[in-house]
């Protein structure tokens, strides 16, 4: 990959993050939290070529080979804690413009930030939040597209589940575009949204989620139910099989067969 192309393409006009291009590292959101405790203070991209420790959600591992997109966006940016997880869906309707422009692919987006084609998964997205008493919290965002990968080089356990652009196109995609082309996606976002008002309009008609059976693992319970809307702050709203609805800010969700 090539840093100065990277850059070359990035065409924005609010965002100017640092940007960091590493071979083979352990993952880009742990090395973007040692960048801060180093002193970072601008907003950066952390890539890499590939991850030795790639990091999904749950304590999941994420596979990480040459070939795909592993990146972390740190961003400063004012943001009341319940609300920032609608920088993330930016995030993914950032991505979805790009694949299905760049690669003709139709996105579906799984609450709260996987990105599927024809309900297998192609990327997905880690955020985190980087509190230190000293200063606003930071939000980092981690991303994992399986770009020019081959679904059968995966791990045996992820033929069902996984799919990549490689496998789903036959063709490869320019990684330094697919970079450069998110970025100024998510620019524009902001630039027309900065109170992020508008974003759950624009995410709700992508989130397959909605209306399906689901079972839900919040962080304080398990639950089976039906997926209802997704709030304005983001959260998802289910309704229990006995006929409570409850509000999911933060978890993982299962579509059931048949919902
Ligand atoms: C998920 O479980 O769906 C989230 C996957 C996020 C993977 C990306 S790859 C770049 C960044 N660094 C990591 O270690 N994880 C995220």
């Amino acid at each position: 990959m090539n840093r100065d192309e990277i850059i070359r393409l990035i065409d924005t006009s609010d965002f100017h993050p640092t940007i960091y291009l590493e071979s083979d590292i352990d993952s880009t959101n742990s090395y973007a939290k040692r960048l801060l405790r180093n002193g970072l203070t601008s907003e950066a991209i952390i890539i890499a070529e590939r991850q030795n420790q790639g990091k999904g959600r749950a304590n999941r591992i994420w596979y990480s080979p040459l070939g795909g997109l592993y990146m972390t966006l740190v961003l400063r940016r004012e943001c009341q804690p319940h609300r920032c997880s609608l920088f993330s869906f930016v995030l993914a309707l950032s991505i979805s413009q790009v694949l299905e422009k760049q690669a003709s692919l139709q996105i579906d987006l799984k609450w709260p930030n996987d990105i599927l084609v024809s309900g297998k998964k192609i990327g997905g997205i880690l955020s985190e939040l980087e509190v230190n008493e000293s200063e606003a919290p930071v939000i980092l965002l981690g991303v994992g597209i399986n770009l020019n990968v081959k679904v059968s080089d995966f791990p045996s356990e992820l033929f069902k589940s996984a799919t990549s652009v490689l496998s789903e196109t036959g063709n490869s995609i320019h990684i330094e575009s697919v970079i450069a082309q998110i970025v100024n996606s998510m620019d524009s976002y902001l630039i027309q949204d900065p109170t992020l008002s508008s974003i759950v309009p624009q995410y709700r008609p992508r989130c397959i989620t909605i209306g399906k059976h689901v079972s839900v693992q919040s962080i304080s319970e398990s639950f089976v139910g039906q997926a209802m809307d997704i709030t304005i702050d983001g959260s998802l709203l289910v309704r229990h099989e006995s006929g409570m609805e409850k509000v999911i800010s933060a978890g993982e969700v299962i579509h059931l067969e048949g919902g």
